[in-house]
């Protein structure tokens, strides 16, 4: 027999009467995170290798930004060192890293923000300025995790369309409405690669033009 504490009990009990149908965990998640797919990451080596019948040193990935020739070997000595120092833990606010990065930009650390890659410091994006049913603009053929953003703070995406891949920044004034608040504009864009070297420009055009109307003005990142 299984003998559970007078809380759990009440728990349990008065967890029955608020969803006595509930079958699932995900009845009690937010709404808009059930028709979020699972992101499928690229195919490991071994399993290529299994496939074709080969070795993995036969193999070159490329498939998920990896690049050929390794991590650098200056990056190796300093995740060797900060390994004796895995036991403390380490400065949050990169105060250092954030220095150096600000000197070499030639911006104050207060303009450097670090993350644990750039999909960490997109989803920030999110927490900072992202309610449900605001707006967020992107390019169709765009990275995917912009969508997963908006998705998951219950916004609405704005997809452009691309023909011939091209990303037609004027449209975006026209997609622009009072419930925007987040403009993704990736330069080159992931997957199409287009490149648009006067994008700078453009973009402060594209901010300054929606000053009058715009909340975000100064959020185009
Ligand atoms: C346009 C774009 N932004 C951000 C990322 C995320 O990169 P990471 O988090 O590895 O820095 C990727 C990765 O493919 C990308 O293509």
């Amino acid at each position: 027999m299984i003998q559970v504490s007078k809380e759990a009990n009440w728990q349990l009990r008065h967890f029955h009467l608020i969803s006595p149908r509930m079958t699932s965990i995900w009845d009690l998640a937010n709404p808009q995170l059930r028709d979020i797919a699972v992101y499928e990451p690229g195919k490991p080596i071994e399993e290529t290798a299994r496939e074709v019948g080969t070795e993995l040193d036969a193999i070159i990935k490329l498939a998920s930004n990896e690049n050929p020739l390794g991590p650098s070997p200056k990056a190796i000595e300093a995740m060797r060192a900060a390994l004796s120092n895995a036991h403390l833990y380490p400065d949050g606010s990169g105060f250092y890293l954030c220095k150096a990065v600000a000197a070499n930009l030639g911006l104050a650390p207060e303009n450097v923000i670090l993350g644990n890659g750039s999909n960490e410091v997109i989803e920030f994006l999110g927490h900072a300025f992202l309610n449900p049913a605001d707006d967020v603009i992107i390019f169709q053929y765009a990275f995917i995790i912009y969508k997963l953003l908006a998705t998951s703070f219950a916004a609405r995406t704005i997809e452009l369309p691309t023909p011939n891949f091209q990303q037609d920044l004027g449209a975006t004034l026209d997609a622009i409405t009072p419930k925007t608040r987040l403009i993704f504009i990736p330069n080159p864009n992931n997957p199409t690669g287009h490149l648009d070297f006067a994008a700078r420009h453009r973009q402060l055009h594209v901010a300054r033009s929606q000053e009058h109307r715009c909340r975000f003005r100064r959020s185009v990142f």
